[in-house]
């Protein structure tokens, strides 16, 4: 019996979930900071457009994956509220044990499950809802994923995705969010967290991710109707909803 080697791409999805363990206790104050606290209205945002979309007023079940410290399922809380939705059940499911600690802590509401995108801990067609925030970036089998959520999803059901997209970024005030991005953000958040490279991961995986239009396009060939896409500041984040077909 011997040990069983990872694949590369095991390796490299391992290097990143160890990566979050190690940022998880600083994780929430140095998304506020770097953010100035933005990131709150494009969450909000994403949740009302899925309620808006699927036009329901009780759902069984919303399922964050990627959850890291929960904090979207905060704002579906408080905005179902706002919304007039009632929501059944709450789900956060992520790979990362340190964030899903701090996750477990902070909110008490949700059933956190250690699982990650590709392999969704949940049963065929169970959530009405699936989102997932600055999380598919760090998939590394992210067609499965999309396959995968696809899956869990009931019919007609929503997914949501926040995500720094990549942007092709000409110009003088693109320059400017350029260099905030890979330069002053790194510095900040390794500060922050004592982590530069985690920091310097982020810019760097944006660059070697996908443009709105690509994901979009991945979104339709797992099985999805695209029902919204806005940008925000400045194309810094990006909201995608879409509707199981
Ligand atoms: C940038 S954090 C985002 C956390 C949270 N969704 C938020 O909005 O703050 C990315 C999260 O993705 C998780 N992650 C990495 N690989 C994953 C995978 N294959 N499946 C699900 N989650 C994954 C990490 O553990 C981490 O918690």
């Amino acid at each position: 019996m011997g040990i069983e080697k990872l694949t590369d791409k095991e390796e490299k999805q391992e290097k990143i979930v160890t990566m979050f363990d190690d940022i998880a206790s600083t994780y929430d104050l140095a998304n506020r900071v770097l953010s100035f606290g933005i990131d709150i209205q494009w969450r909000k945002k994403g949740c009302d457009k899925a309620f808006e979309i699927l036009d329901k007023k009780e759902l069984t079940q919303v399922t964050d994956v990627a959850t890291g410290t929960g904090d979207l399922l905060i704002y579906w809380k408080e905005q179902a509220k706002k919304n007039g939705v009632k929501i059944d059940k709450y789900v956060g499911i992520d790979p990362s044990v340190g964030m899903l600690d701090v996750a477990r802590k902070k909110v008490d509401f949700a059933e956190f499950i250690e699982g990650k995108a590709q392999k969704l801990p949940i049963e065929d067609e169970s959530t009405d809802v699936i989102s997932i925030s600055y999380g598919i970036r760090n998939v590394v089998d992210r067609v499965e994923a999309l396959q995968e959520f696809n899956r869990a999803l009931k019919p007609h059901g929503i997914v949501i995705i926040l995500e720094f997209t990549k942007q092709d970024r000409r110009g003088v005030v693109n320059k400017i969010v350029d260099f905030g991005m890979k330069k002053v953000l790194p510095r900040v958040g390794g500060l922050i967290s004592k982590n530069y490279e985690a920091y310097k991961y982020l810019p760097d995986s944006i660059e070697e991710f996908l443009t709105t239009e690509m994901l979009a396009k991945e979104l339709e060939e797992a099985g999805f109707e695209m029902k919204y896409i806005k940008s925000f500041s400045m194309g810094i984040s990006t909201l995608l909803v879409a509707q199981k077909i």
